[in-house]
Formats: structure tokens, sequence, C-alpha cells
């Protein structure tokens, strides 16, 4: 919240942060005035935060039916919650994803026999509630998998459902975000996978161990990040035509504010695989950047709630 806060105060927008981590909402009462942006993790249970998702999706529909304007509101966080509902929505768009196949309350280890006799190469695991790499992990054949799971390394998924996707191959070793707020695209950033694994999140905060005080080597990374080195660079001349269907993905799905995943393959494929909807973004490449996510976030925010000040 930190770059937020000092971003609305730099334009001259109210903010009031409410952490909803378990509480007493009265159905009755009406919210205050304002603008509600929801910035609810789909990973806030593995910080301990075990009540936020119930607690966000009753105020995000007691603001709604109140007519309250919410910003990533309660749609947008059921698809913030489920790489399931972005991988179909992506796809309804015209969008190429990896292919998928979801696993619930069914034998993973035989789902795997399947998908990898079917797809014939290598495949990631991931949890439909993700965030932060939850349960990635890439395997090249069903076998290694198979010992994986049964050395009861992977850890289980929140709300149960596992993904096996297709393993998509970097031309480069990088993945790139696109950022979008108000619909509109800001700029790109590109990671790098190499030093940075299956962990993406570009905020300070987690580029450092709390407790080595050394950068982190991630679960997927294959080379050791040097200290003051950065992973995280201003993707400039990203152009690509996907960056039109996402635009037109979000106003689909009213979202509002997104950062878009892609890895660009060494034949041009252009394969998107993750939405955030509570994008962190990185201090230098935002700095970098022709405009800035935190700063476009108030200013967006800001004339909305001059809109409905207006309308009040
Ligand atoms: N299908 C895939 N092929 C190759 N790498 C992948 C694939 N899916 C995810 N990854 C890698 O794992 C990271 C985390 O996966 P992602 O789906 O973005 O989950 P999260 O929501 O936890 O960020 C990605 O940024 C990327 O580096
Ligand atoms: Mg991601």
């Amino acid at each position: 919240m930190p770059p937020f806060a000092a971003a609305f105060a730099a334009e001259g927008v109210p903010l009031v942060e409410h952490v909803l981590d378990g509480g007493v909402l009265d159905l009755a009462e009406p919210p205050a005035p304002g603008v509600w942006w929801s910035r609810m993790s789909a990973s806030a249970h593995t910080r301990g935060h075990a009540s936020s998702v119930a607690h966000t999706r009753a105020v995000l529909s007691w603001l709604e039916a109140s007519g309250a304007r919410t910003v990533n509101g309660r749609a947008v966080l059921e698809l913030e919650l489920s790489k399931v509902a972005q991988l179909t929505a992506l796809a309804a768009a015209g969008i190429d994803v990896p292919r998928t196949v979801a696993v619930v309350g069914a034998d993973l280890a035989a789902a795997a026999r399947r998908f990898v006799a079917d797809l014939g190469g290598p495949f990631v695991t991931k949890h439909s509630q993700g965030g932060k790499g939850l349960g990635v992990a890439r395997f090249s054949g069903y076998e290694e998998f198979a010992d994986t799971l049964a050395s009861g390394a992977l850890e289980d998924p929140f709300d149960g459902v596992w993904l096996l996707q297709e393993f998509i191959a970097s031309a480069d070793d990088s993945v790139t975000r696109a950022e979008f707020v108000g619909g509109e695209f800001l700029y790109a950033l590109r990671a790098d996978t190499a030093r940075g694994g299956f962990q993406l999140c570009p905020a300070d905060a987690c580029a450092v161990d709390p407790d080595t005080g050394r950068p982190v080597l991630p679960p997927g990374a294959t080379v050791a990040q040097e200290p003051g080195e950065t992973i995280f660079s201003l993707h400039e001349g990203f152009d690509h035509p996907v960056l039109e269907r996402y635009a037109q993905f979000l106003r689909r799905n009213g979202i509002e504010v997104a950062g878009i995943e892609s890895i660009t393959t060494a034949d041009g494929r252009v394969v998107t695989y993750d939405v955030n909807t509570n994008t962190n973004y990185n201090a230098a490449v935002d700095a970098a950047a022709p405009r800035s996510g935190p700063r476009e976030i108030a200013r967006y925010t800001g004339r909305l709630l001059e809109r409905a000040g207006s309308a009040a």
C-alpha cells in the first residue's frame, strides 16, 4: 500500500485503507460515500489472512447492491480467485492460452498421466487460486511428477482445484506483464525467469530473503541473482496486437486495473496465462515507464470520485 498512498497524496486524491480480514458488517447500513477499489489478493491465505476472501466478497456484494461505485469489484474478485475463470475468459476473447486441464476432487496422478500422454511434452502444475507462484512446478514427464507427488512435496491448493498446464518455453527466458489502468495500456514489464523463476512478484518487499538479507533464489530459477541485480525491466516496444485483445477482454469482464502475463515462444506465439487484478508495481520500472501505474490509478479513481460527487 505505501506506493499507492504516496501516489494518491501526490495527485491530491483522498485515500482511506480498509483491511478486510474478518469483522462485523451491518447489511442494513448504507456505505460511506466514495469509490471503492478492491486490491484483494488470491494468495492472502498464505500470509495468515484466512478470512480475507470471504470478508471481501461480503463487503463488495453489500457495496454493489447499495449502488456504490466499485473498481475491480465483486465479479473481478471471482476472476482473481480462479485461474480457471481467467483462462476460459481469455480464450473466449480470442487470446491464445496454454492447454490446461483442471483437476477437482479427482485422482491427480491419473489425470496427469492422461494429460502428458495427450500433450507429449513438459508441463507445469499450479493452483487455480494462485498468486506468487503457488503450486507452480515444471515436470518433463509423468514419472518425475508421480515421484514428486508421492514424496508429498506438492502443497495442496487452498480451494482444492489443481491445474495441469502445457509448459511454454520462452524464447529468451522471460515473461511479459502488460499493465492496464482504466482499460488503457500503460506499459509492459519484462521479468527475467532464469533468475526470477516462478515467483513473479515485482514489489520490492518480495525481492529479499528477510532471514539472510540476500536475494531469494525462487523455485524454477536457474541462475542465482546477485545483490543489486534486478530481474525486472521496462519492456520497451511491446506493441503486439494481443494488447488490443487484452483491452477488449478487460472491457468485457469489467476489469479496470490489471497486469496480464504472457510468454513469447521462439516461433512467435504469444501465450497468455495469468491475470493479476491487484498488480504490484516494481518501483524502478514504474519510475522509468512513460506513465506510472500507481499515479494513473490515483488519477483514474480521482476522476470517478469527482463524477460520483457531482452525481450525488
Ligand atoms: N504454462 C507455463 N509455462 C511456462 N512457465 C509458466 C507457465 N505458467 C506459469 N509459468 C511461470 O510461473 C510463473 C507463475 O505462474 P502464474 O500462472 O503467473 O501464477 P501466479 O498467479 O502465482 O503468478 C509465471 O510468471 C511464469 O514464469
Ligand atoms: Mg503470475
